[in-house]
């Protein structure tokens, strides 16, 4: 157990932004050989966000957090720490927190990216809740936003259904009102890390004029990610309870990653939570990484499905590989 467990972490604002831009399964029927049927089928997605030209994904999670700061009551110049998670930023350099720190007419908070792909929601909340305990009166303002169809390869039909852009923004102070951040454990095995990649880094040597390779796109191999996602998704959660004294019976209402719908109902029966206490939205937005739990709860909020007093359960996974859970007490 961390000392910083006992310090109170409150997750005061939550903002979440996705393009206007809408993407069908009947749309994708034009691109690749797929149905709507098969996408819906095994996947439970309908329709996903795509990022308009010219915008990007800092401009995303600035949108975010301009209504995760109003929804806070706070102003952009309170913020000493933009944090970041991101799989697909704007550039290698400069870090996508510092745009979307100037987007805000932020000056001179400590801004960084982290990647830790689907789960950069849980782990940037594990971040967070380390710097308020190391530093009470920081104001750390937590963004997770991807611009995944950016990265998709609009040939392999395997990947390029399953996912969209977005972002979601939350305020995390030590004090103040806002959801109690009652506990979060993040995990990963890099081991696994082939079984899904987004190339365009310097492993890859491309010089000037060299064509773009397949490993520059999303890469995956579908069915052992399934697996994995399942199995560590649930087992996390069960860890996070534990650890807590508490159980399934206490939680009201289950934030997963939206990646798949057969993923989403197969955590929720191997912990035992009935549908009706699991938060779907993926059918709108398709997985959009490290945007998907904090999209999931500005949306599950604005839909009167998480409400106040309620205890939620967060669990993730992703590249990496990447797992963790979090327990908010809104
Ligand atoms: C990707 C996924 C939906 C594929 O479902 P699946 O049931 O495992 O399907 P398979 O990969 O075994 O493919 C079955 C068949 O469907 C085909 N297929 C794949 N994508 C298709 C598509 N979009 N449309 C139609 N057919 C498709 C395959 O080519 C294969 O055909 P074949 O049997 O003739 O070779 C599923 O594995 C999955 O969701 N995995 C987790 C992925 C994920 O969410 N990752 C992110 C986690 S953070």
């Amino acid at each position: 157990m961390t000392a910083s467990r006992d310090i109170a972490c409150r997750v005061r604002g939550f903002g979440a932004y996705t393009p206007v831009d809408v993407l069908t399964n009947f749309d994708l029927e034009k691109i690749v050989e797929t149905t709507d049927e098969w996408i819906t089928t095994r996947t439970g997605i309908k329709q996903r966000h795509r990022l308009a030209e010219g915008q990007n994904a800092s401009d995303a999670a600035a949108e975010a957090a301009r209504l995760a700061l109003a929804d806070a009551g706070m102003e952009p110049g309170e913020i000493t720490h933009v944090i970041n998670a991101t799989c697909t930023p704007d550039y290698l350099c400069p870090n996508t927190a510092c745009l979307i720190e100037a987007k805000l007419g932020i000056v001179g908070a400590m801004a960084f990216d982290f990647n830790a792909a689907c789960s950069g929601y849980v782990y940037g909340l594990s971040m967070a809740r380390a710097i308020v305990a190391a530093q009470p009166e920081a104001r750390v303002l937590l963004t997770a936003t991807e611009a995944l169809t950016r990265r998709l390869n609009w040939a392999d039909r395997s990947t390029c259904v399953l996912f969209g852009d977005g972002a979601g923004a939350s305020v995390i102070t030590a004090d103040g009102e806002g959801a109690l951040l009652e506990d979060v454990r993040c995990a990963s095995d890099g081991n696994l890390g082939g079984l899904l990649t987004i190339g365009g880094g310097t492993s890859t040597p491309y010089a000037k004029g060299d064509p773009i390779g397949d490993d520059f796109f999303v890469q995956m191999n579908g069915r052992d990610v399934f697996k994995h996602a399942v199995r560590n998704m649930a087992a996390i959660s069960q860890e996070v309870l534990e650890r807590n004294g508490l159980t399934t019976d206490d939680v009201a209402l289950l934030i997963p990653h939206q990646a798949n719908l057969r993923i989403i109902e197969a955590v929720g029966d191997r912990l035992g939570i009935p549908t009706e206490r699991v938060f779907v939205n993926l059918h709108e937005f398709g997985n959009t990484s490290a945007a998907s739990v904090p999209l999931a709860i500005a949306d599950a909020r604005a839909k009167g499905v998480l409400r106040p007093g309620m205890r939620v359960l967060l669990a993730t996974f992703g590249g990496g590989f990447t797992w963790g859970a979090a327990l908010l007490h809104f």
